[in-house]
C-alpha cells in the first residue's frame, strides 16, 4: 500500500493514524517510493524537542534538483514545466519544457561555479517574478549553494541586513522589474544595499526592463553573456539530507529578521507530499500559485512542490489589477489553469470590483481553489466559492508558516468536507495541540488555545541562521517540548481547526507577516521621535492595517503633524519597504505601560479598533490616566 496519495476520507484517517503511531514507517515509505536517492537514510527521524534539534533521513544523500528535473526527463522532457505569464498580457507567455529547464539550470549552475560559488556558500537572490528567478534558485540547489531569496519589494536597508546576516558572497538581481504600469529599479536598490555589504564579491544582473544602470567594474556582470558561454553539462552536488537548502527571512517579535533555515531531504519530501494531496494534483494539471517566489508560499508551491511532482507551474510577473481587474480570471482561462492558489487579501480586493470582471470568464478548467496567508473571512470565502469556484471546486484553506516549510492544517481537495473559515484537519504527520495559559494541553473539542505542534514533521525549519538559541527561545520555550506557532486557534465539535490569528506581536497585513518591533525600530530612528508602538486593526481589504502611536521628542517640535506623519511613513518605506507603512498615525504624549515597562498592546489594539467598551484590568498600569488621553486624542 502506498501512502503518497489519499483517495478518500476513510483513507485519510487511516493514513493519519499510521503517521501518528508509526511516523518512521509512514514517512520512510513515502520517501523511499517517490524520490531518487544516492544513498538511503539510517534513521527516518532523530529529534530532541527540548533542544530544538531535529533531523530527518539522517545520513541519506540526495539532490533536490535531480528530483525536481532530471528524473522527469525520460518521461516528461517535452512537457511544460513552467509557464511564464508576463506583466503585460500582450507580451507572449513562455512555455519552458522540462528539457529546457534542465538546460537552463545546468548552464546557470556552471556560471555560479565559474564565478566562485561552491557548496555551502550563500547567494542572495533579489529578482522579480521572471524565469531567471526560478532558474537561479534551482541552480543554487543543484550545486549545494544556499539560496536566500529576498522579496523584490524590500528596501535597500532590508536587503543589506539580510545579506549581511547570512554573509552572502553573491547577489543575483536584474536591471529592474515590471509591476503593473510601474517599473522598479532593482539594481539601484542593490547598489545602495551593497554599500554596506563587504561580504558580497560578485553581482550577476539579468536584463528585464532594459533601463540604464551602473555596473561596478570587478563586481557586476551581465548574466546573459555568461549563460551564453556556459556549458549545459553539469554534475549535481551530492547533498546530505540535512545540508541547508535555503534561508528565508521572516519577521519576528524582536527587531532582527529571522533567517529560517530549511534543509534538503525533509523539505523535499514534505513539499512534494503536501502539494500532491492538498491540491489533488494529477498529471496534466496546470497549477497556479499567485504568491511571489520571495515568500515561502512561492518557494514551496510555485517551485519545489510542483516540480517534484513533474507538474506544470505558472510564474506570473504581474499584479491582479493590471491591465484591469480581470487579469487573474483571464489568465486562468488563457492557460487552462486547474488549481488556483491565492490570498484572502487578493480575494477581498477583487470582490470589491465589478462582478463582471469575473463573470466574463467561465473558468471551467478550474478544479481546486486555495487560500493562504491569513484567516479567510466568511464573506470572502463565499464570494470565492460562488464566483470563482462555481460551488464545484473545493476551497482549500491552507494554514502554515515560513517555519513549517509546507501546508500543515488544510482540507485535502475532494477528501475533506470544507467549512467556511476553517482550515479543517491536520495533514498526516501533523499533531496539533491547543494549550491553555497554564501551559497545559486542552483536551476535547469546542475549545480555544495557543496552537502548538507536538511532534516533528519533515518540513520544519531546523534553526535560525547563526542563532540556534533564538530558534529555541522563539519556538520551543513557551510550551516546553512543543513547537509554538504564535497563532491562536479553536477546535470545533468535530475536531476541525479554525485559526483565529496571531497571539504575539506579529501582524498579518495583506498576507504579509510583519513584526511590530522592526517597524517601531525604524520609526524610532526618526530624529523627532522618542518612542512608538504599533498595533494591527481590522481593514476591509488588507485583513489588518497598521496603527502607530508615536511620542515625539520634547524639542519644541513645531512642524506640521501631517508632514511629520508622511516623513515617518517614508522612513518606514526606506528601512523596511512600502508594505510596512502605517495607515494611521496618532501622536501621543505617553504609552500605557506596565510597571515592568512593557507596553500594554491590548489596550492600544482596542483603541485602534475603535472599541472603547472594555479595556479590562488597567490597574497594573504605571500610568492609567494615559488611556483616557489617547482615547480622547483619537475621537
Ligand atoms: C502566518 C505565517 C505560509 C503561508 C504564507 C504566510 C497566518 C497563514 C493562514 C490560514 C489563517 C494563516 C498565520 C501564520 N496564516 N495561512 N490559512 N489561515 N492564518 O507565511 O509569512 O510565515 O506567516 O500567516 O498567522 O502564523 P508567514
Amino acid at each position: 500500500m502506498s501512502y503518497y496519495k489519499i483517495e478518500n476520507l476513510e483513507q485519510y484517517f487511516k493514513h493519519y493514524n499510521k503517521s501518528v503511531r508509526e511516523p518512521r514507517k509512514f514517512w520512510g515509505k513515502i520517501a523511499e517510493e517517490n524520490f531518487t536517492w544516492y544513498q538511503q537514510w539510517d534513521k527516518v527521524v532523530d529529534f530532541n524537542m527540548a533542544e530544538a534539534d531535529i533531523k530527518w533521513f539522517t545520513e541519506a544523500k540526495v539532490n533536490i534538483v535531480k528530483n525536481c528535473i532530471d528524473r522527469h526527463l525520460a518521461k516528461r522532457g517535452e512537457k511544460t514545466a513552467i509557464i511564464f505569464e508576463p506583466n503585460d498580457p500582450s507580451e507572449a507567455a513562455l512555455h519552458i519544457t522540462y528539457n529546457e529547464l534542465h538546460q537552463r539550470v545546468c548552464k546557470m549552475a556552471n556560471v555560479l561555479r565559474e564565478q566562485g560559488i561552491s557548496k555551502g556558500d550563500r547567494v542572495c537572490i533579489y529578482l522579480p517574478m521572471i524565469p531567471e528567478l526560478a532558474v537561479s534558485i534551482l541552480a543554487c540547489a543543484r550545486i549545494g549553494a544556499i539560496h536566500s531569496v529576498v522579496f523584490a519589494g524590500f528596501s535597500a536597508s532590508a536587503v543589506s541586513a539580510r545579506i549581511n546576516d547570512s554573509e552572502c558572497k553573491m547577489v543575483i538581481t536584474s536591471d529592474g522589474g515590471f509591476r503593473g504600469n510601474k517599473t522598479i529599479d532593482l539594481k539601484v536598490i542593490v547598489d545602495e544595499a551593497l554599500e554596506k555589504c563587504p561580504c558580497v564579491e560578485k553581482v550577476l544582473v539579468a536584463k528585464r526592463i532594459h533601463s540604464k544602470i551602473n555596473m561596478k567594474a570587478g563586481r557586476d556582470q551581465w548574466l546573459e553573456p555568461l549563460l551564453d558561454q556556459a556549458s549545459d553539462n553539469n554534475v549535481a552536488e551530492i547533498m546530505d539530507a540535512e545540508d541547508p537548502l535555503f534561508i528565508l527571512y521572516t519577521s519576528g517579535s524582536t527587531g532582527k529578521p529571522k533567517g529560517m533555515v530549511h534543509t534538503t531531504a525533509g523539505y523535499m519530501v514534505y513539499t512534494a507530499y503536501t502539494f500532491k494531496n492538498v491540491f489533488n494534483y494529477e498529471e496534466n494539471d496546470v497549477f497556479w500559485c499567485t504568491a511571489d517566489i520571495g515568500w515561502i508560499t512561492g518557494h514551496s508551491y510555485i517551485l519545489y512542490g510542483p516540480l517534484l511532482n513533474g507538474a506544470t507551474t505558472v510564474i506570473f510577473e504581474g499584479v491582479p489589477s493590471y491591465p484591469d481587474f480581470s487579469r487573474f480570471w483571464q489568465t486562468i482561462e488563457k492557460h487552462k489553469v486547474t488549481q488556483f492558489y491565492t490570498a484572502p487579501t487578493a480575494i477581498r480586493a477583487l470582490a470589491k470590483e465589478n462582478i463582471d470582471f469575473v463573470l466574463k470568464y467561465p473558468l471551467k478548467s478550474l478544479k481546486v481553489i486555495g487560500s493562504v496567508g491569513e484567516p479567510i473571512n466568511e464573506e470572502a470565502w463565499h464570494w470565492y466559492n460562488n464566483h470563482v469556484g462555481d460551488r464545484r471546486c473545493p476551497i482549500v484553506d491552507t494554514w502554515w508558516q515560513t517555519e513549517t516549510g509546507g501546508i500543515m492544517i488544510s482540507p485535502i481537495a475532494f477528501v475533506t468536507p470544507t467549512k467556511p473559515t476553517y482550515a479543517t484537519l491536520p495533514l498526516p504527520g501533523i499533531q496539533p495541540v491547543l494549550m491553555d495559559e497554564k501551559r497545559n494541553e486542552i483536551e476535547g473539542n469546542q475549545v480555544v488555545g495557543s496552537l502548538c505542534i507536538k511532534f516533528p514533521w519533515p518540513g520544519i525549519a531546523r534553526t535560525i541562521w547563526g542563532d540556534h538559541q533564538r530558534y529555541k527561545d522563539t519556538y520551543f520555550s513557551a510550551f516546553p517540548g512543543k513547537f509554538f506557532t504564535g497563532d491562536g486557534a479553536l477546535r470545533d465539535e468535530v475536531g476541525y481547526y479554525r485559526i483565529t490569528g496571531r497571539v504575539d506581536d506579529v501582524v498579518i497585513v495583506s498576507g504579509h507577516n510583519l513584526g511590530t518591533a522592526p517597524i517601531e525600530d525604524a520609526i524610532n530612528e526618526h530624529p523627532a521621535v522618542a518612542e512608538s508602538a504599533i498595533v494591527g486593526f481590522p481593514h476591509d481589504i488588507k485583513g489588518n492595517a497598521l496603527y502607530g502611536f508615536v511620542i515625539l521628542k520634547e524639542t519644541g517640535e513645531t512642524r506640521n503633524k501631517e508632514n511629520l506623519a508622511k516623513e515617518i511613513n517614508q522612513h518606514i518605506s526606506d528601512h523596511i519597504g512600502p508594505i510596512a507603512k502605517l495607515d494611521k498615525i496618532q501622536f501621543v504624549t505617553g504609552l500605557p505601560k506596565t510597571r515592568s515597562g512593557k507596553i500594554m498592546r491590548r489596550i492600544l489594539r482596542k483603541i485602534a479598533e475603535g472599541d472603547y467598551s472594555n479595556f479590562g484590568d488597567i490597574s497594573t498600569l504605571l500610568n492609567p490616566e494615559i488611556v483616557e488621553e489617547i482615547k480622547e486624542g483619537k475621537l
